[in-house]
């Protein structure tokens, strides 16, 4: 039977429903069909495509015209799940407007239902002119990896009482802001819960615990595809790394050897 195509109300409505959201990031129109096929609700096609897709050291370098591209060819899957583009650093943070252009790009060129930016009460005004373009936005706090610099590196976020009740102040603004739900990244499984009971909004948690509305991974890290070890919230599905090296690795041994191809794989 044909899934019903997800929209950004449609998954808000899953916390009120009770129906955990399972997101997962795909870069590619086949994988988006082949997560699509698995039943996901969300693709994200997120800026992690910087490293896991063009070999970046971090998410920073990716340009707009990129995460275009990218979404786009997730788009063309005509997936039931929405897709939601990840808005690259410095598209939105220098104004409003290049906030509303580089949405408005991810939509009308890149097929996105969706767009996802980094940040809690500074970024409440890009969040609202670009839901004012009809355009609906999914929040991200915590480990923001666009900040790294400020962070001063990968590291769990909300650890204290300080920057606990932050976070917690900066998921309220996302839900008074109107976004249709928020990331929970890389913080104590605690927290996780407290921001899911404090906002009516889905909380979509990576490395955030169990207690968060839904959860994200990387498809890279749960198929084993990636060079890098996973982080310790990752859990591995299969090993793609595995298979294409060792598919690769009996095909060259067919050519060098003369064993492919043969008269019935030729015209
Ligand atoms: O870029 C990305 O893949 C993300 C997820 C990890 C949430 O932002």
């Amino acid at each position: 039977m044909e899934r019903k195509k997800r929209t950004a109300p449609s998954i808000a409505a899953m916390k009120k429903a009770g129906e955990k959201v399972a997101v997962l990031t795909a870069y590619d129109y086949m994988t988006a069909k082949l997560v699509d096929g698995a039943g996901v609700d969300v693709i994200l096609v997120g800026d992690s495509a910087a490293m896991v897709v063009l070999g970046h050291e971090s998410t920073l370098p990716v340009t707009l015209d990129e995460m275009v591209m990218l979404t786009a060819a997730v788009a063309r899957a005509h997936t039931a799940a929405l897709v939601v583009g990840d808005m690259p650093f410095m598209s939105y943070q220098a104004s409003v407007p290049d906030a509303v252009r580089a949405a408005g790009r991810m939509v009308k060129d890149g097929g996105a239902g969706a767009v996802k930016l980094e940040g809690g009460r500074k970024v409440v005004t890009r969040i609202e002119a670009v839901l004012d373009a009809g355009i609906p936005v999914m929040g991200h706090i915590g480990l923001t990896p666009q900040s790294i610099h400020k962070l001063g590196g990968y590291r769990v976020q909300g650890k204290n009482d300080e920057t606990r009740e932050a976070l917690l102040e900066d998921a309220r603004a996302l839900e008074e802001a109107g976004c249709f739900s928020m990331v929970l990244e890389a913080i104590p499984w605690q927290l996780g819960k407290d921001i899911t009971d404090a906002v009516s909004i889905p909380t979509i948690g990576i490395g955030a615990g169990p207690h968060c509305d839904g959860q994200v991974l990387v498809i890279n890290d749960i198929i084993g595809y990636s060079d890098v070890p996973a982080p310790k919230f990752v859990r591995r599905y299969g090993d793609a790394g595995k298979l294409v090296s060792e598919a690769a690795t009996a095909y060259v041994r067919d050519v060098k050897s003369g064993a492919y191809p043969d008269l019935d794989e030729s015209y």
